[in-house]
């Protein structure tokens, strides 16, 4: 059979070049267009990359119009409901569900990795106290390659899941004191006992006066709320990671990399930016006033929390966020929450207003996250450090996945150049 290809023509008839096909295993076909500036000295355009695959990957699909996430095949809905946040870290970095003895030990491997050097502690007192948590995130979670230097070598497969243990065993520790010296308050060590989400909401809450016990329902709640974080195929700040990574960085500075790339508003700083747009809207009456400010062209104000460069559907991840906010809130005793009031009801009017069904702009995942971590206790400044506590996993997996590709090579865009042509120096007395 033939390979199916695609042709191009260039200024009529003259130049015809020929690409094949790839085919993935669901999901659309891809042009491979990687001879075309030998062939044709010409390169393609796609700011912002809308159609442009930048690797092959086998971990996370998402097929945007159906609202469909998978995880190396699973339903995120299944993978939420049934499992917890380590046995979706472990799909994700090695491809298949575990075996009760393979979760077990990958259990006691990363919890017996979640204490950090104790010298990373005086890191934190160079900080300002009002410095924002995910500054400091981006400082140490960079200054680990520091650290941790027998897991920098990226040519030993040993290392370089040492390195992944590390970091998705670590990355609570350090959100959890980035938090405590935000508030001023002594840092809480890992406890063994506990799970992962309770390990972490200990770590947040506990104080050395009292004890603290975990509800479990929170933890439960904490524990999908990471899950539907973990991963998100080639995201910004994923492929920020990947970028990094092209040229042999080191995995902790990758992962820095991909922090600094999620802190913006468009990506993992929209859960914030969400709960704050809920309280600048203040109370039900004064929606139709911010729709009408989001549909106006002239005005760069948007719905936070609403749209998404994949999903022209409801987001699946927003509505397990959804029913995870109202669990909160119920265990919680919250009945009357006047800003998930306004979040209903403004849902309610986008997914009925005709500018939001022809833009296909529903929900996403930030929308009821910043309303469930609040119930939680967490500031509005931590939203997006448990955004990148809970994607170290999914960049790691991904990190590693180029690394151990044969094909990978340096990533390197080109550009339409449009400054200047070349011109000779004018001295400043010419000027
Ligand atoms: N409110 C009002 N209008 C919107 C919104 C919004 N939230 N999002 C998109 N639009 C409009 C936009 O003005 C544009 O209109 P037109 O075609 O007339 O110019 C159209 O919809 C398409 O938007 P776009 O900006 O070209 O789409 P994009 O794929 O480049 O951007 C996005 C995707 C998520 C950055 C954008 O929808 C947005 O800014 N949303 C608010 C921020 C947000 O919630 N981000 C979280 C994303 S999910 C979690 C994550 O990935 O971290």
């Amino acid at each position: 059979m033939t390979k199916p290809t695609a042709k191009l023509e260039i200024g009529g008839q003259d130049q015809n070049h020929e690409f094949e096909i790839l085919k993935g295993s669901v999901g659309p076909d891809v042009i491979n267009i990687a001879s075309l500036y030998k062939d044709t000295g010409m390169f393609t355009y796609d700011p912002g990359f809308t159609s442009t695959a930048s690797c092959e990957s086998k971990i996370t699909y998402i097929d945007g119009d159906e609202g469909i996430l998978l995880h190396r095949g699973y339903p995120i809905e299944q993978l939420a409901e049934h499992g917890d946040f380590l046995e979706t870290c472990y799909l994700l970095l090695y491809g298949e569900l575990p075996t009760k003895a393979q979760k077990e030990d990958f259990d006691y491997r990363v919890t017996h990795h979640t204490m950090v050097h104790e010298q990373m502690t005086r890191f934190f007192t160079g900080f300002r106290r009002d410095a924002h948590p995910m500054a400091v995130m981006c400082g140490v979670v960079g200054a680990m390659s520091a650290f941790y230097h027998d897991s920098t070598d990226i040519s030993d497969p040993h290392q370089r899941m040492v390195a992944s243990l590390r970091m998705i065993a670590k990355m609570p520790t350090i959100a959890a004191m980035a938090f405590k010296y935000h508030i001023g308050q002594p840092f809480v060590y890992p406890r063994n006992e506990l799970g992962y989400a309770a390990n972490f909401l200990h770590m947040c809450f506990a104080v050395p006066c009292e004890e603290y016990k975990v509800n479990p329902v929170l933890a439960r709640a904490m524990e999908r709320i990471f899950i539907l974080h973990a991963d998100h195929e080639q995201n910004a700040s994923t492929s920020t990671v990947r970028l990094a990574g092209s040229s042999g960085a080191n995995p902790f500075a990758c992962i820095a990399a991909g922090i600094a790339c999620l802190w913006g508003p468009a990506h993992g700083g929209a859960n914030e930016a969400a709960l704050n747009m809920l309280d600048e809207i203040g109370t039900v009456d004064r929606i139709p006033e911010f729709i009408d400010r989001a549909k106006d062209k002239d005005d760069p104000f948007r719905l936070m929390g609403f749209g998404h460069r994949v999903y022209k559907n409801y987001d699946p991840r927003a509505k397990i966020m959804q029913k995870t906010c109202h669990e909160v809130l119920g265990e919680l005793g919250i009945k009357d929450d006047p800003q998930l009031d306004i979040a209903i009801e403004l849902e309610r009017i986008a997914l009925t207003d005709e500018y939001f069904i022809e833009k296909k702009l529903y929900p996403n995942i930030d929308f009821y996250s910043g309303i469930t971590l609040k119930a939680l206790g967490f500031p509005t400044t931590m939203f997006t450090v448990l955004f990148a506590l809970a994607r170290t996993v999914g960049w790691i997996a991904q990190w590693k996945e180029m690394i151990e590709d044969p094909k990978q090579k340096i990533g390197r865009p080109r550009q339409l150049y449009t400054g200047a042509d070349q011109r000779d120096y004018v001295p400043i007395a010419k000027r």
